[in-house]
């Protein structure tokens, strides 16, 4: 009976969740129209296929005056030359003598930003929206802002979809700590490079430091992105790696959340926690406990799941759920490595 209970739990825990967020609408006092100077920064390593594509998305997003792009690049490909011969307005290259991994780009290249507003982005994301729909909602004590998030294929985006109104309701109650490599905009003045510690996951880093500042960090319904995720095999250890970068930063900041007064984003922060680190460990002990005990109970389960299977949605997000429980935990055991070092390519 035990293991039909982690069960229930492993699924009612995060539908709950969901439903008490679903419906919130973000509440934002300030909003500032008005173009201001943004420092964009592009970490690069090997992108030679996507940085055109790239920098042509990044262009159209925001008049040209008002923002300086800044590559950080550790590439030993065509990267240097496809961007030089781009001509881009206001640009700084800087080029890394070798590669150190993604985190020590960013902080030289939040060094170097001339303006208070700074944007990180991925080579490999393109923006959906006008960039200005991302950054007017900076100022106040609104202290970072970060995307929604569509992927190119269908399960994978039941997957976004369910975690994107999560991200929406948290940012509504108050901050989400969970951020974005696609887009990562956040006020100078609020964090410094040398404060980014190396758990892989700068964007959430910065999302979490943010709140814990009292400043809050929010994820925007119309500012959408796009990423390309790899396939095959790939894809498993491109999953699993980057759980391992957010179970990092979860462990990293989980006493100092505690210890801090706001009571919203502990909630939020402990709530994500749990669902990154724990929960997905009843359902496996929950299903291991059945089938050494109550076999029968086990095979009901699965008919009942089979039979709801007719109906697409509940096929596709049992089809995008379970696999990403098993990536949750493969990364907690990938996380136990020490630290994040520059991380292999994956194909895409
Ligand atoms: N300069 C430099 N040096 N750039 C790097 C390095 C490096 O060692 N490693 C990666 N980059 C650049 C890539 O070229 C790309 O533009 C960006 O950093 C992200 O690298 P990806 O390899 O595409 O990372 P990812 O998609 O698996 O992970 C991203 O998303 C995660 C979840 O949102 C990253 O942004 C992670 O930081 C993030 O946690
Ligand atoms: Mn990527």
């Amino acid at each position: 009976m035990l293991g039909m209970l982690l069960i229930l739990v492993h699924f009612t825990e995060p539908i709950s969740y969901y439903l008490y967020l679903r419906n919130r609408k973000l509440n934002i006092e300030y909003i500032n129209n008005k173009y201001r100077n943004i420092s964009i920064i592009i970490p690069t390593y090997n992108e030679g296929e996507r940085i055109k594509e790239k920098l042509i998305n990044v262009l159209q997003s925001y008049p040209l005056d008002y923002m300086e792009i800044i590559i950080v690049d550790s590439s030993n490909d065509n990267t240097e030359e496809i961007v030089k011969s781009m001509q881009i307005h206001k640009l700084k290259f800087i080029k890394e003598k070798e590669r150190r991994g993604k985190i020590y780009a960013i902080r030289e290249g939040i060094k170097q930003a001339s303006n208070d507003i700074v944007v990180i982005t991925d080579a490999d994301a393109i923006w959906k929206d006008p960039l200005i729909n991302a950054i007017k909602y900076l100022g106040g004590n609104i202290g970072a802002v970060s995307c929604i998030k569509h992927a190119n294929s269908n399960v994978e985006n039941s997957y976004r979809n369910f975690y994107n109104i999560i991200r929406i309701g948290e940012s509504a109650i108050f901050s989400t700590p969970i951020f974005h490599g696609e887009l990562t905009a956040f006020r100078k003045d609020i964090i410094t490079p040398e404060e980014l510690p190396n758990v892989g996951a700068d964007d959430s880093t910065i999302a979490t430091l943010v709140s814990l500042k009292g400043y809050r960090a929010i994820c925007v319904e119309n500012m959408r992105a796009v990423e390309i995720a790899p396939r095959g095999l790939d894809y498993i250890t491109w999953k699993t790696r980057r759980g391992s970068h957010l179970i990092r930063h979860f462990t990293r900041f989980l006493s100092k959340v505690i210890r801090s007064k706001n009571r919203r984003f502990k909630g939020i922060f402990i709530e994500e926690f749990y669902l990154h680190l724990i929960n997905p460990w009843l359902l496996i002990i929950g299903l291991i406990l059945l089938s050494i005990w109550n076999l029968y109970l086990l095979i009901v389960l699965f008919s009942i799941s089979a039979i709801l299977s007719i109906n697409v949605k509940f096929r596709e997000a049992l089809r995008a759920w379970l696999p990403n429980q098993l990536f949750l935990i493969l990364s907690q055991f990938f996380a136990l490595r020490g630290e994040v070092l520059a991380w292999k390519k994956e194909r895409k």
